[in-house]
């Protein structure tokens, strides 16, 4: 008999990415096995995002299909998990009757026993948080295939949850408080990817770079940030540390010393400023000030020449004036971002700034600040391009250009999209020696240096 199959959907961040990987992994053990789509699987789960609007109406039009599938397949299983699910919990289940459980990310672990008992005929609901905070670390061993995001870069939780509270951010409510996992756990499972042929990690956590500081249900004892990148570095065979997302109040000095000491931490730095008003940083409550921003930012340039800043940004917070607006533009051009996502302000339920009542823009002038922002970054990102040919880099291979059979592209160290003509028959996960020799809005182009590596 064929084995039953599984598909999981995953909108938003990397984290949701990484929990995908991690319901595989669990599914695996229980005698699943991964569907090519969701078309050819009996257990389908929409892994949700809430972090705007029009990420959480992604989940309305995929359960929309699933729904209507199932009137003529009665044994499909669909099941939603992610911030969405978290956010609002038994009202799904309500709302949808052909849905079978709703699940919060700190329920994962449940998953298996959710399914069976929706094979059973019984709806499940596990949105509570576990008195143990630590209980949502502890998952079967990942196997590399499911923390791989591609051959030889993998993905590892360092820490979960928010406790910063940004006025305009869902995240604290759907992702609880701030844990963090202990570091034997997290050098357990950095050896383990090394020894599978894993060169690349990323570390992960809503605000990674708090890892460590004292919080409840912490073991005690347990190391800072900066300490946690040391020791990750000193792991056999991993070349290359990313990690994401950090808060710029919790980058200090030892990080900055972290960049000037560590070859493995890549030279790309991907840190959210959101607004360059010290008004509306304040209104945001981010908890730093646009100069201390820039000050940070020309610290660790300081210690890392040619390290690559990226960053999110909102426009359109519901204080934001013009003049708030032009200051966001001027500490763009300042910090000469590589690359940003921006956004438009949208409004999530049971958000300070939600509870505030205050009153969005009009939403024509939301969209003529984005465009003039997403305009503004293409041409420092262009800037950024440009200033790069000559140099030759490292570039760890992930698939075929786009652009020609015969090529190869992949990443940098500072994260850019290199597109280049190999000399060898260079395989996905190996590194080649890049020359940089021009350059398009979207990526680097070059050739294979002939003594490869
Ligand atoms: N934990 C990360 C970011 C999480 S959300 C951090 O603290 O940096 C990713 C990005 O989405 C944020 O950086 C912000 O730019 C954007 N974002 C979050 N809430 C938003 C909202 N309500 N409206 C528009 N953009 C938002
Ligand atoms: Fe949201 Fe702010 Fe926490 Fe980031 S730091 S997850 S933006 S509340
Ligand atoms: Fe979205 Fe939740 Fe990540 S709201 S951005 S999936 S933490």
């Amino acid at each position: 008999m064929r084995e039953p199959r599984f598909y999981i959907r995953a909108f938003g961040c990397q984290m949701n990415q990484h929990d995908a990987g991690k319901m595989a992994n669990l599914l695996h053990h229980a005698g699943w096995r991964p569907a090519e789509d969701s078309d050819g699987a009996e257990l389908v789960v929409v892994h949700t995002c809430s972090v705007r609007e029009k990420a959480e109406h992604k989940l309305y039009t995929e359960l929309g299909w699933l729904l209507q599938r199932k009137k003529t397949e009665a044994g499909l299983v669909i099941g939603v998990g992610g911030c969405v699910a978290q956010q609002e919990g038994e009202a799904l289940l309500r709302r949808f009757p052909g849905l079978d459980f709703v699940f919060g990310p700190q329920n994962l672990v449940h998953l298996p026993e959710l399914v069976r008992d929706a094979q059973a005929r019984t709806r499940g609901l596990r949105v509570d948080y576990d008195d143990d905070p630590q209980a949502r670390f502890e998952l079967p061993e990942l196997h590399p295939g499911f923390a791989a995001t591609s051959p030889g870069r993998a993905y590892v939780t360092v820490m979960e949850g928010c406790d910063l509270f940004c006025a305009y951010c869902v995240v604290p409510r759907t992702r609880g408080r701030e844990v963090s996992r202990s570091s034997e756990q997290i050098l357990g499972e950095v050896r383990a990817l090394a020894a599978a042929g894993i060169s690349e990690v990323t570390l992960l956590g809503q605000t990674v770079n708090a890892y460590g500081r004292p919080r409840p249900g912490m073991a005690r004892g347990e190391l800072g940030f900066a300490e946690l990148l040391r020791r990750v570095a000193d792991v056999p065979g991993i070349r290359r540390i990313r990690f994401t997302s950090p808060h710029p109040s919790f980058v200090g000095d030892d990080l900055v010393q972290a960049y000037r000491d560590l070859p493995q931490l890549c030279p790309h730095l991907h840190l959210p400023v959101q607004s360059g008003s010290a008004r509306v940083l304040a209104d945001m409550n981010r908890r730093y000030r646009p100069e201390e921003y820039v000050e940070t930012a020309a610290k660790l340039r300081e210690a890392r020449p040619g390290l690559a800043l990226t960053t999110d940004l909102i426009v359109g917070f519901p204080t934001e004036t013009r003049e708030d607006f032009a200051e966001t533009l001027q500490l763009m051009a300042t910090v000469r971002f590589t690359d940003s996502f921006s956004f438009k302000y949208s409004e999530r339920p049971g958000t300070p700034a939600q509870r505030r009542g205050l009153a969005e823009l009009e939403p024509g002038e939301a969209q003529a600040r984005l465009e003039e922002v997403q305009r503004l970054q293409a041409s420092l990102t262009l800037a950024a391009h440009r200033a790069r040919v000559g140099e030759t880099v490292e570039v760890l291979v992930d698939g075929e250009s786009r652009r020609s059979g015969v090529q190869r592209s992949g990443r940098d160290p500072q994260n850019r999209l290199v597109n280049f003509s190999a000399a060898r028959d260079i395989a996905r996960g190996e590194y080649a020696r890049v020359a940089i020799e021009d350059y398009t809005p979207h990526s680097l182009l070059g050739r294979e240096t002939p003594a490869g590596l």
